[in-house]
């Protein structure tokens, strides 16, 4: 038996809406044939998909990642910019694929000015460094009258775009990203970047690269080397993390979300420990900046077994499966859990590239079984995140150890008092939960769930087609007791109200 207690007065903080963003690379079959096909059936006349623009706005992205990924490591952004006719295809290293600069800094931007999308962009501190990084910004948010200001305006756009948020590089801590470095050589490269970043435009914020994974040899000594250079200047720490099921271990699988909670808490020491030393008052907030469940040991050869290709090769098109998508669900719960310090989270990547969304060239776009909690949760999680205290049974993983069996995030909006509860049951049996709300009364209204499915599901496009979520189990209320039931192996969003 499960007991959930919610309370109005006990709340983490406001959720950070920009924790429901996503990510477009340069990546395989991310921009072209994914937000970009001119000549498709549903193109605007920008070349842009309008099925991938309608099913990216259903998933409920608020923002998104841009140009990557190890693609920024050797990203020359100017290759990129000016009269299509006179850009050059380069040869990007990061996925060994020929980029034809056809989608570029002002194509990118547009785009999210017209789908209503928050840009963060990131900088090339790989193969380039500090003059690069400020002519980047400045040509995004610089006024009339500097250089790179004026080359935008040559290019057609008059208004600055006003870019808020920018990665100060990519995963610079691991030896397969174009111009890796050791932490004192990238801490004091950010914060000089950083730090003329901020003289060009004080209103960013500065994202500084955390590790790409806590599996990293250097977890923890990086990310206090990083900002014993950069705390006073940037404002985010980033966090990469991805899941996968391997070797039939579905229970470590599950309890994934453990893991990354984990990550998080030790981040957020690691941080702390710095500010502590400092005797700042400043917190450095997370961008959780990549993260999914990725097929990356068992079905991804490599960056470097990738041979030579053009004209956006198929690359990292992972397929997923009802399991994958509960699991997805409980990260989110972990994201929602840590509003107070988790303030960007990119679901990575948006289309073809391990994406809720995938498209057909010169066909059908259509969602995969992960779109689902993602899309409940952007719509649901609103408001104000609550402290959600489980007491449950615990379930014994090979990789994480002991886990709990339920987990749980909710929030509330303080203005019309609707609540949204999200529960994930770990367990393979169907649970029973008793909801209590000490302080107020509250009801459920319904829930939508998406369920676990076995062994050879996720391969096929006509399965995640096929894929929906189900209604919850039936909720049983009155008297002030309210009683949920979960499915084995599931993740559910239940809506309802709480009095304030
Ligand atoms: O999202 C795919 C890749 O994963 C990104 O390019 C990189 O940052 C990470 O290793």
């Amino acid at each position: 038996m499960t007991i959930i207690t919610l309370h109005p007065d006990f709340r983490i903080g406001p959720v950070d809406r920009r924790v429901f963003g996503s990510f477009v690379e340069h990546l395989g079959r991310c921009v072209y044939t994914g937000v970009y096909e001119p000549g498709h059936a549903t193109a605007d006349e920008h070349g842009f998909r309008g099925d991938v623009a309608a099913l990216t706005k259903e998933l409920g992205v608020t923002l998104v990642r841009y140009p990557g990924g190890n693609f920024v490591s050797n990203y020359v952004w100017e290759d990129g910019v000016g009269p299509v006719e006179d850009r050059k295809p380069f040869l990007d290293l990061a996925w060994r694929t020929v980029e034809p600069n056809v989608v570029g800094t002002d194509e990118f931007l547009q785009y999210c000015e017209r789908e209503g999308l928050e840009p963060m962009m990131a900088v090339n501190l790989g193969t380039r460094g500090v003059a690069e990084a400020v002519a980047l910004l400045e040509y995004c948010n610089g006024e009339a009258g500097t250089k790179w200001a004026d080359m935008r305006i040559a290019n057609g756009r008059e208004e600055p775009y006003g870019v808020k948020l920018w990665c100060l590089g990519n995963e610079m801590d691991g030896p397969w990203q174009i111009g890796h470095k050791d932490a004192h050589e990238y801490g004091k490269l950010a914060a000089e970047a950083g730090k003329a970043m901020k003289l060009t435009d004080p209103s960013i914020e500065l994202v500084a690269c955390g590790s790409s994974s806590m599996q990293m040899d250097t977890f923890g000594s990086w990310e206090r080397t990083v900002l014993s250079y950069t705390y006073d200047i940037v404002d985010h720490i980033s966090m990469h993390a991805y899941y996968e099921e391997l070797d039939g271990d579905r229970a470590s699988f599950l309890g994934s979300g453990t893991a990354m909670e984990r990550f998080v808490e030790r981040v957020v020491a690691s941080a702390d420990a710095i500010g502590a030393e400092k005797r700042s008052d400043k917190r450095i907030t997370i961008s959780f900046d990549e993260w999914n469940v990725w097929y990356l040991t068992s079905r991804f050869p490599g960056e470097s077994n990738l041979p030579i290709q053009r004209d956006a090769p198929r690359i990292i098109e992972d397929r997923y499966s009802g399991l994958d998508a509960v699991v997805v669900g409980d990260l989110i719960v972990t994201l929602l859990r840590h509003t107070d310090r988790i303030a960007i989270g990119c679901l990575a990547q948006l289309v073809n590239v391990i994406a809720p969304i995938m498209t057909d060239p010169d066909g059908a776009a259509w969602r995969q079984t992960t779109f689902h909690p993602f899309a409940a949760a952007a719509r649901l999680a609103t408001g104000e995140a609550l402290q959600v205290k489980v007491d449950t049974d615990t379930i014994a993983t090979a990789k994480h150890g002991v886990v709990p069996a339920i987990t749980a995030a909710a929030t509330i909006d303080p203005d019309t008092g609707a609540l949204a509860l999200f529960v994930t049951n770990r367990s393979d049996q169907e649970q029973t939960v008793t909801l209590r709300h000490p302080g107020a009364t509250a009801r459920i209204d319904g829930g939508t769930a998406v369920l676990a499915d076995h062994e050879g599901a996720r391969e096929t496009q006509e399965h995640a087609e096929a894929y929906t979520p189900v209604d919850a189990l039936p909720v049983e209320q009155g008297n002030g007791t309210i009683t949920l039931r979960l499915a084995p192996e599931s993740w559910t969003a239940f809506h309802g109200a709480m009095e304030l």
